[in-house]
């Protein structure tokens, strides 16, 4: 299946980037939901305002369209800095990375999307850079090579990874913060549609919310892209947004009432159908389903985890009796509980 196509799909396409400009929450307040997060953010900033000193390094990981790149716009607007965003994969050298430190300010956010993908020599310069905001430029090749130290401004690296367990221990450990943003549960999804719905200039029902916010993976993005695509609907039967407009139009886009798309029921009918419901490891679904590992492992897997219908064992992945349930299957009768 075609990604960008996909309605419940995580990450964002670059249409939607402009939308999401608008939606974005300016400030912690605005933020909806991750309560234990935005209370120690609150005071990480206020003490190092009150010091005037740069923020502590942050880490946020967290599945796609959880709110990484939202809180770094947050941070930098909270500290009053300027922010720099770059990701993993454009820092190729370190000659990049040279060219963004050397036109920070004291204080900026430099925020690095996808932090797991960067190059490790890039990496390695970052580690005093981080540590003493120093960069140690190489002149010259062979014997005559010579190390001269860059000094680089008071500034905090804000790095985001869908990943933590790919990062490197030496990075992760220069960060002072590190927090994991965790997927929302109804009552704030529900915050986020009617928040939304209210800058779209849209009328919604509680229970459309509801609806819309079930069916949304837990993820603000995609609540955000439902609720585009009902508005859709709702415009052209007149207006409002009900339960019975929400409900028909998300069952014309195949999102099911429990947020699966077409891909993830594909999965589960896989791993019953062709492998007795696991164990099974990721590579063999990969292969099974057509796709990349890392995709089923960032993008599908974390959700159908979340949602209880598949579970992670030493042997590989299995479907648990909610998963049987959700395809309608019986659950064999050999099913074995102690795996889970
Ligand atoms: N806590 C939140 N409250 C309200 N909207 C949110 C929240 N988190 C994310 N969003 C919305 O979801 C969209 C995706 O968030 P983003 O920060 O880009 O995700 P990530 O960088 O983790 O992939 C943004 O448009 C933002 O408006
Ligand atoms: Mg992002």
């Amino acid at each position: 299946m075609d990604e960008m196509e996909r309605i419940v799909e995580s990450a964002k396409t670059c249409e939607e980037d402009r939308i999401e400009n608008s939606l974005r929450p300016q400030s912690l307040d605005d933020f909806i939901g991750q309560d234990k997060l935005k209370k120690n953010l609150k005071i990480f900033i206020e003490a190092a305002k009150s010091r005037k000193e740069a923020l502590d390094h942050c880490l946020f990981y967290a599945p796609p369209g959880l709110g990484k790149t939202t809180l770094s716009h947050i941070i930098a607007k909270e500290m009053g800095s300027n922010l720099r965003m770059t990701s993993g994969p454009v820092l190729e050298r370190v000659g990049d990375l040279a060219a963004i430190l050397t036109n920070l300010s004291e204080g900026d956010i430099f925020f690095i999307d996808e932090i797991h993908r960067i190059n490790h020599l890039v990496e390695e310069s970052l580690y005093p850079v981080m540590e003493d905001f120093e960069l140690d430029i190489i002149i010259g090749q062979g014997p005559s090579a010579k190390t001269i130290k860059l000094p680089v401004p008071h500034f905090t690296l804000v790095g985001a990874t869908t990943r933590a367990g790919l990062l490197s221990s030496p990075l992760r450990d220069r960060f002072g913060i590190i927090e994991h943003l965790d997927f929302y549960d109804i009552k704030d999804l529900m915050r986020i549609v009617k928040r939304s719905a209210s800058i779209m200039n849209i009328a919604i029902d509680d229970n459309a919310s509801e609806e819309i916010a079930r069916r949304s993976r837990a993820t603000p993005r995609i609540v955000n892209r439902l609720l585009k695509r009902v508005r859709d609907f709702a415009e052209v039967k007149g207006g409002k947004i009900t339960l019975d407009i929400a409900e028909e139009a998300l069952n014309a886009l195949e999102v099911d009432n429990s947020g699966l798309d077409k891909m993830d029921r594909l999965i589960l009918t896989i791993l019953v159908e062709k492998f007795g419901g696991g164990p099974v490891g990721i590579d063999t679904i990969a292969v099974a389903i057509s796709e990349e590992s890392d995709t089923i492992t960032d993008v599908y897997e974390p959700y159908l985890i979340q949602s209880g219908f598949i579970a992670r064992t030493s042997r590989g992945r299995i479907v648990t009796e909610a998963g049987y349930k959700h395809l309608g299957i019986e659950t064999p009768k050999n099913f074995q509980r102690e795996l889970i």
